[in-house]
């Protein structure tokens, strides 16, 4: 494929325009929009348990109606096609399937995503489904969780029922998302559900996560799935002071801990060194590289920001990453969004090339990038219809120049090779963002979570015309 940036007839501007068949679309996750968290059979999550703790999450904040799209998932789907997206990813909520984790399957779970894939392609809208967005069942938490390796012979066994059920309709499968997340914001700073704050256990939470991906990449592949992704938040890290090899350190944590397994069937040198410190290597058993290395079709990046280190003597350790005494995380200088992540751009560009050049058998897809900001509801005078209407609408500029910024990014990727074969923008709908509940809003549609009413965001029309002539105009 190759991108190409061309001048448009007459008017002297260019376009960059992306390869034909490039897929353009919006994600979404499970625990973050659907609601119904009791309704039909679904079990309890370690994200539900985790928001009902008072402190764990802004305001108290829980995802129990969040945008209501379990019932409004039609909505949605219509709202998307009218947006003109190729692709919708969304997560499957395993207490959903499988109300304890294993055992009984919850029919009425498998239903709702046999409707939604069913709506999706009736709208010519294809499935991406990925099986693990956090919402681990508390069941399988109180048997230890991630931190247990029975937990991934138990995702894999998740990963098959899901399949048997919608693998006539869809072709590609991601895994798991964000690993790293779920293992070092959930067991190690305890920011995220289960909330553990013991650095053994996410070491071992990352391992069996890893694990679990490979036992359910070789469970879809033997169940005949035409495409095994996995996606990863992946992060350039930039050395802004003194400290080289402080840098190369952070980047083994956050992004090789995951690539080199699942890519390269081994642990970087620093990791294992660094967890053997904490907790020892016990729980990487003799054959454990070998089924986490399966071949995968698509590598998913999550990307939002770099990250900016420096060498600091007798710093502590970052509570999300331990072996990390002594470095320093910057603060961002520049502009940075609602969540004060910094607004680079040319982050991800250099994180594609590099991911192409380094694990070049694997085709890549940004699974996520967007930007949370202030946005404001407001009501204009609908000049069209004669100027006495009014109508809600979100003029998000910032969100609109982030994405711009960053699309530029990813087209310069694709001209310097890199084998990107889509883009889905976080996310489709404002929605629970976590430990910050519903004050951070990275929708391109703005929900109103009084009444759920949608309105797309001026981001959502301008998305809609780049999707039509699958490029940006000129700068
Ligand atoms: C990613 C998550 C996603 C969302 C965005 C902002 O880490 O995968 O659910 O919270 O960040």
């Amino acid at each position: 494929m190759t991108a190409t940036t061309i001048a448009s007839r007459g008017s002297g501007s260019s376009t960059s325009v992306f390869p034909d068949g490039f897929v353009w679309g919006a994600a979404t996750a499970a625990y973050q929009i659907e609601g119904a968290a009791a309704e039909d059979g679904r079990g309890p999550s370690i994200w539900d348990t985790f928001s009902q703790v008072p402190g764990n999450v802004a305001d108290g904040h829980t995802g129990d109606v969040a945008c209501d799209h379990y019932h409004r998932y039609a909505e949605d789907v219509r709202l998307m096609a009218g947006l003109g997206l190729a692709a919708y990813r969304f997560s499957v909520a395993w207490p959903r399937i499988l109300p304890t984790g294993a055992g009984r399957v919850n029919a009425a779970g498998l239903d709702f995503y046999d409707r939604l894939v069913d709506e999706l392609l009736g709208h010519g809208i294809t499935p991406y489904p990925t099986l693990y967005h956090w919402d681990l069942p508390q069941a399988l938490e109180d048997a230890g969780g991630w931190a247990a390796r029975d937990t991934a012979a138990r995702f894999a066994d998740f990963a098959a029922v899901v399949h048997d059920r919608l693998g006539d309709r869809v072709g590609t499968w991601t895994t798991l998302n964000e690993p790293w997340v779920a293992a070092f914001l959930g067991y190690c700073s305890g920011v995220h559900a289960p909330g553990r704050r013991d650095p053994a256990a996410a070491f071992r939470a990352a391992h069996h996560l890893l694990l679990g991906h490979g036992l359910a990449a070789r469970a879809l592949r033997a169940a005949g799935a035409a495409e095994v992704a996995l996606t990863l938040n992946l992060s350039p890290v930039i050395q802004s002071g003194d400290g080289h090899e402080e840098a190369a350190r952070v980047d083994a944590l956050m992004n090789r801990q995951f690539l080199d397994p699942a890519l390269r069937g081994r642990y970087p040198e620093e990791v294992l060194e660094i967890a053997a410190r904490h907790g020892g290597l016990g729980h990487i058993r003799d054959g454990d590289l070998a089924v986490i290395h399966q071949p995968i079709d698509l590598l998913g990046i999550n990307y939002y920001n770099p990250s900016f280190v420096s060498a600091a003597p007798g710093e502590p350790a970052n509570p999300a990453f331990p072996g990390t005494e002594g470095i320093r995380f910057d603060p961002p200088t520049g502009p940075t969004t609602a969540m004060d992540w910094p607004i680079e751009p040319s982050g991800l560009e250099t994180l594609l090339v590099r991911l192409s050049r380094d694990y070049p058998e694997v085709g890549l897809l940004v699974t996520e990038n967007g930007a949370a900001f202030d946005d404001h509801l407001v009501d204009d005078i609908d000049g069209d219809a004669g100027g006495d209407v009014v109508k809600g609408t979100v003029h998000d500029d910032d969100r609109i120049g982030y994405l711009d910024g960053h699309l530029r990014a990813a087209h310069a990727a694709i001209s310097a090779g890199a084998d990107l074969r889509g883009y889905l923008v976080w996310s489709l709908l404002d929605n629970f963002e976590w430990a910050y509940g519903y004050h951070k809003r990275f929708g391109i549609v703005y929900i109103d979570f009084e009444t759920q009413r949608r309105v797309p965001k001026d981001s959502a029309l301008w998305y809609r015309d780049v999707i039509e002539r699958n490029g940006l105009r000129s700068a």
